[in-house]
């Protein structure tokens, strides 16, 4: 090969579309611009702050950190089953038929399971779409199959007979991935009536589920969001779970996540961790620690752990209020408003066209990504008024 030739033959790749739109966002010089884009929880004032629950766990991690020392491919066990009683319920292991270790964020997670997913052969992957871009990037690197079904009805509701297919009709070398609750990016969860279907589907089947937990407690409630995910749980013999802190802690660029596996017995347990221990080592060694030791901190402390769910409920009922609020100005234009009010977590997708999402941003500086999809904790009391206006006007 000559000299300086090998560079060459790789091609350039898109750069994230939503990191394009965050520098257009910045370079508009307009007051009253709105940012619909970035999926984080944003303020009534538009901010994105630490947890105060946070900030008093890391003052704890300054004062008495006493080793920064390698801890291993599972990260902080305390942090790991801290969690599970808020993500499974009473019986936080079921019976000791759920394992888990800490990752790099719910990406990490997701890299994990689907990886670990198809150590043990599985090729293909059924996933409603739209979904989070990552989850078919990561199927891609994999060199997975990702077979699509739709997500949602056009009438804003779960499409529960989709979903119900692809579990009936997959192989042994296929799974399902579902969210647990708030789907990105559309805000339409599966009802309680469906994961019961959806839950009965996967145990007569045989097949395997992969659960993407990364919103929970920004829907209708810590316990509530959970319902459906172990519906599924308590129905099956084996099943992952990728789980993300970083947005019910606020932890984001900490990089906080958790993967979990359920097995029918621990000898299965065993060896299905074994694996994922030595995937984790392969890929980044060892979770960062510093999230996931505040979070370990907070959830074993009740005070802190009053002060998280605080904390927590207030984001859920900010988003909540905006979308009554959504819901009730009915429609704006011809896009009808009213099904947000009864979708769950940070998004909504606006079945607007690419023209009119450039419209809104240039002609009106709101800023969302070029799906429709919008951040619902972008908009506020004081902007709510200007967005629905503006739709109205663009949307007609
Ligand atoms: C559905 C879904 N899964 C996983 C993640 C990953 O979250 P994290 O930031 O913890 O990697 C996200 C983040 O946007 C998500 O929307």
């Amino acid at each position: 090969m000559a000299l300086g030739m090998m560079l060459d033959r790789l091609s350039p790749q898109a750069p994230d579309a939503l990191l394009a739109l965050i520098r257009l966002h910045a370079a508009d010089a307009r007051e009253d611009k709105i940012d619909l884009g970035v999926g984080v929880y944003r303020t009534e004032e538009g901010g994105t702050p630490v947890f105060a629950a946070i900030k008093a766990a890391e003052q704890v991690l300054v004062d008495k950190q006493d080793s920064k020392s390698y801890l291993g491919p599972e990260g902080d066990v305390g942090f790991v089953n801290a969690l599970m009683p808020y993500i499974f319920g009473r019986d936080a292991t079921m019976g000791g038929r759920i394992t888990g270790m800490q990752t790099p964020g719910g990406t990490g997670a997701v890299r994990l399971a689907l990886a670990l997913a198809a150590k043990a052969g599985v090729r293909r992957v059924h996933m409603g779409v739209p979904s989070w871009p990552n989850h078919a990037q990561i199927l891609a690197d994999l060199g997975m199959e990702l077979a699509p079904f739709d997500h949602a009805n056009p009438d804003g509701t779960a499409n529960l007979d989709a979903v119900l297919a692809a579990i009936n009709s997959a192989s042994d070398a296929e799974a399902v991935l579902l969210h647990a609750c708030c789907h990105n990016p559309t805000g339409i969860d599966y009802t309680a009536d469906h994961w019961a279907q959806i839950a009965a589907a996967f145990a007569a089947s045989g097949t395997f589920p992969i659960i993407d937990a990364a919103y929970q407690g920004l829907g209708q409630g810590l316990e509530e969001d959970a319902a459906g995910m172990r519906s599924v749980l308590t129905a099956v013999p084996e099943a992952f779970i990728a789980y993300s802190c970083d947005k019910n802690f606020g932890q984001y660029r900490d990089r906080v996540g958790a993967f979990y596996v359920l097995a029918k017995e621990q000898s299965t347990l065993d060896t299905a961790f074994s694996n994922a221990n030595a995937l984790a080592r392969a890929a980044w060694s060892m979770p960062p620690d510093h999230g996931g030791a505040a979070v370990r901190i907070i959830l074993r402390d009740p005070d802190m752990t009053k002060q998280w769910l605080a904390e927590l409920d207030e984001m859920r009922a900010r988003m909540r209020k905006v979308r009554d609020a959504l819901a009730k100005a009915g429609t704006a234009g011809r896009i009808d408003l009213t099904p947000l009010g009864t979708q769950n977590g940070l998004f909504a997708m606006l079945p607007v066209t690419k023209e009119e999402v450039a419209t809104l941003r240039e002609e009106h500086g709101i800023y969302m990504a070029a799906s429709g999809r919008i951040n619902i904790a972008g908009l506020t009391t004081g902007n709510l008024p200007k967005f629905i206006a503006a739709l109205s006007a663009v949307a007609n």
